[in-house]
């Protein structure tokens, strides 16, 4: 029987500080406090289809508790379990067009925190596999508020990214530059434990490629043909879920590219730079794969709006070479 060693998230995270002696153990609480919102996000989506007998969104339900859209309902987890904690300068959310700033009355700290509290809530009612995203930069500049400056950082200078994929299971998947780890919830001890150490993107045969192919008449002629090369490939399946972390946890496991292009419709796409490409770009890199525009590496890209969106190609390094060398023509820089 091979010795199987539970080790939770809290005693990983331990771990990992020990290996930084300047740790101060604020940035271990942030990601200790986006665990414990992650378990009550869960709680919550695993039930979201009881929510016509506890009442629709914005009605009351049996406990005649006003019943919240889930994705208000994980922005208002997340930021209620960081936004007192004094690890935070400021939040940006999906959920708010502005910086989320820490309330007077708490402790300021060095960090920010970028998220999109419920990513795929179109599949929430289908029972489908949705998530949350997360990233974290250190301030840059003075003072103990959180600017627009020190959230509009390039996705090279996150200190750490990782998203909660609720699923057949709850798991948590995250890199602070040292391996990429998973860990999946045992909701009967409400523990996350290792089960994935050191992810790496394999070269496998079970590799995918992932698009929403309605949008095929909207693309370059690059695109087109990247996309019909990829189906002449051998051992490469298409799947589509239409949740970018279900898409990305199942490119990231099994091999192979996700994308969301650009088109004639949306020159820049649909997803969201800051807390969606840029996050899972750092862990897709930190995994051995990549992730582009179409033209650079999404880490590069310097962001000018919070909610910017982005072209994003991320997978396998030999996919995303390939995507790149023919959609680059599609569209300008
Ligand atoms: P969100 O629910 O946070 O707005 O994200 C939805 C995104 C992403 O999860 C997914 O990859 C994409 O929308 C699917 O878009 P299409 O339905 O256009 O394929
Ligand atoms: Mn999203
Ligand atoms: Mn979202």
């Amino acid at each position: 029987m091979a010795e199987t060693s539970v080790v939770t998230l809290s005693r990983h995270i331990v771990e990992e500080e020990r290996r930084h002696p300047e740790a101060t153990g604020a940035f271990s609480n942030i990601l200790y406090d986006i665990a414990l919102a992650a378990k009550i996000i869960s709680r919550e989506v695993n039930k979201a289809g009881l929510v016509d007998i506890l009442g629709q969104a914005g009605s009351r339900n049996v406990h005649d508790e006003v019943v919240k859209k889930l994705d208000v309902f994980a922005d208002e987890v997340i930021c209620k379990a960081m936004d007192h904690t004094g690890d935070l300068c400021c939040m940006v959310s999906e959920e708010h067009p502005d910086i989320v700033a820490i309330p007077e009355k708490f402790p300021r700290g060095k960090y920010v925190l970028l998220y999109d509290p419920l990513d795929g809530s179109s599949n929430i009612d289908l029972n489908v596999s949705i998530g949350t995203i997360f990233s974290v930069h250190l301030k840059v500049t003075e003072g103990p508020d959180g600017r627009l400056e020190d959230c509009l950082q390039p996705g090279r200078r996150q200190l750490a990214a990782g998203y909660v994929v609720y699923g057949s299971s709850t798991m948590l998947v995250y890199t602070s530059g040292a391996g990429v780890h998973g860990f999946t919830l045992d909701p009967s001890i409400g523990e996350f434990l290792l089960s994935h150490p050191n992810i790496h993107i394999p070269e496998s045969t079970s590799r995918t490629y992932s698009v929403n192919e309605s949008y095929y008449d909207l693309w370059g002629p690059g695109q087109r043909q990247f996309v019909s090369e990829l189906k002449r490939q051998e051992g490469l399946s298409a799947r589509y879920i239409g949740s970018l972390v279900a898409d990305f946890h199942r490119t990231l496991l099994s091999g192979g590219v996700f994308m969301y292009p650009a088109d004639s419709r949306s020159p820049r796409g649909k997803l969201r730079l800051l807390y969606e490409a840029a996050p899972l770009a750092m862990i897709c890199k930190e995994a051995g794969g990549g992730a582009i525009d179409g033209h650079g590496d999404i880490l590069d890209q310097l962001p000018t709006e919070l909610h910017q969106r982005t072209p994003l190609y991320i997978g396998s390094l030999d996919l995303v070479e390939c995507a790149r060398t023919l959609v680059s023509g599609d569209s300008e820089r």
